[in-house]
């Protein structure tokens, strides 16, 4: 029955993720008033239909022309650029506050022929933030220091490049800034992309993909050996097992017998990786900070099948390990 409960208070607090993500201002991703309105609506759902013996959120069973469906809906949301649509703009003490300890450090320590990956970049503002001109470049010193600026990638589904991004990429030229879009990570060729010493992730890919462990092989694939992809990702299981009871969660995993499994163990079994889960108590959100290191070339992700998709910003989604 706890099972059931947490899938159907899932699927409803992601609908109302999706109309309210739209205002949320902070970088914790959200939500205070209208979750707990959203899980007391959701609690409320459960007590009335599950007497009735209908269906909960999530479904066991891929239901293909329906999961169809959510990608096409998720396409117009990556198309959006007005209201409805998500927060692109965080700058790079957003990113320090959401990323593993140790990122800034790390970003800090980069010279200046290494090279940082931003997935799902947005409006590159935290890259921008980085090659900030010495008066505007208080964020850069709290986070990556004042020494060498390495060269920065940022990725992006849709192509969200302010002014200030132009100006700053005519300024400094495309070796040290580039902006690819119109693709997704998976769709670019490793030479495409080269190698690199840093990879963030910040609500992009990871927290959006429909394929997560291809996604993740993906990312992987360009790390250098020493180097790290750094993450976070909201609303799910924690490895320590802290999440309240009630919790709503976003990205649920499940091994091959339909046991819940959490993130970061599934990432534990990511071979030539060593990978560190934090979580923060104060969060509304259980969150995992997650950093894989890379220390050999033999990185093997398992498998994950989706197995339902509820587009919206962020989507939720359920993934199923092969067997
Ligand atoms: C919510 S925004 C986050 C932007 C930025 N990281 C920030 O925190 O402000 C999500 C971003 O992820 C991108 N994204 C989602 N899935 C992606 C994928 N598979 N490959 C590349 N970018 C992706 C979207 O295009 C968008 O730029």
């Amino acid at each position: 029955m706890r099972g059931a409960v947490l899938r159907a208070v899932s699927r409803t607090a992601h609908f109302a993720t999706r109309e309210k993500v739209i205002v949320m201002p902070s970088v914790k991703s959200s939500v205070k008033g209208w979750k707990a309105a959203a899980t007391r609506l959701a609690v409320l759902i459960v007590i009335v239909v599950q007497p009735l013996g209908l269906g909960t959120g999530w479904t066991q069973e891929p239901v293909q022309p329906r999961i169809d469906e959510e990608f096409a809906k998720q396409e117009k949301i990556y198309r959006r650029r007005d209201a409805g649509s998500y927060t692109a703009n965080r700058g790079l003490l957003n990113y320090a506050e959401v990323l593993p300890s140790g990122f800034c450090e790390a970003l800090g320590s980069l010279g200046s022929s290494d090279r940082w990956l931003d997935i799902g970049a947005g409006e590159g503002h935290a890259i921008l933030d980085y090659y900030a001109a010495k008066d505007d470049a208080a964020p850069a010193e709290k986070c990556g220091g004042s020494g060498p600026r390495a060269r920065a990638v940022a990725i992006s589904i849709e192509d969200r490049r302010t002014d200030k991004w132009q100006q700053q990429a005519a300024r400094l030229g495309d070796d040290r800034l580039r902006y690819l879009s119109g693709k997704r990570l998976g769709q670019y060729s490793r030479e495409e992309l080269g190698k690199f010493q840093i990879i963030t992730d910040v609500y992009g890919g990871f927290t959006y993909s429909q394929n997560l462990s291809r996604f993740l092989d993906r990312a992987l694939s360009l790390l250098d050996i020493g180097a790290a992809f750094y993450t976070v990702v909201a609303n799910v299981h924690l490895e320590n097992g802290k999440d309240k009871l009630g919790t709503w969660y976003q990205t649920e995993l499940v091994d091959a017998a339909s046991r819940p499994v959490t993130v970061c163990s599934w990432l534990k079994q990511t071979t030539c990786t060593k990978v560190t889960c934090e979580s923060k108590s104060d969060w509304d959100e259980p969150s995992e900070l997650i950093k894989i290191g890379k220390v050999c070339s033999g990185v093997s992700v398992p498998k994950l099948n989706i197995v339902e998709y509820l587009a919206g910003a962020p989507p939720g989604r359920r993934f199923q390990m092969a067997p």
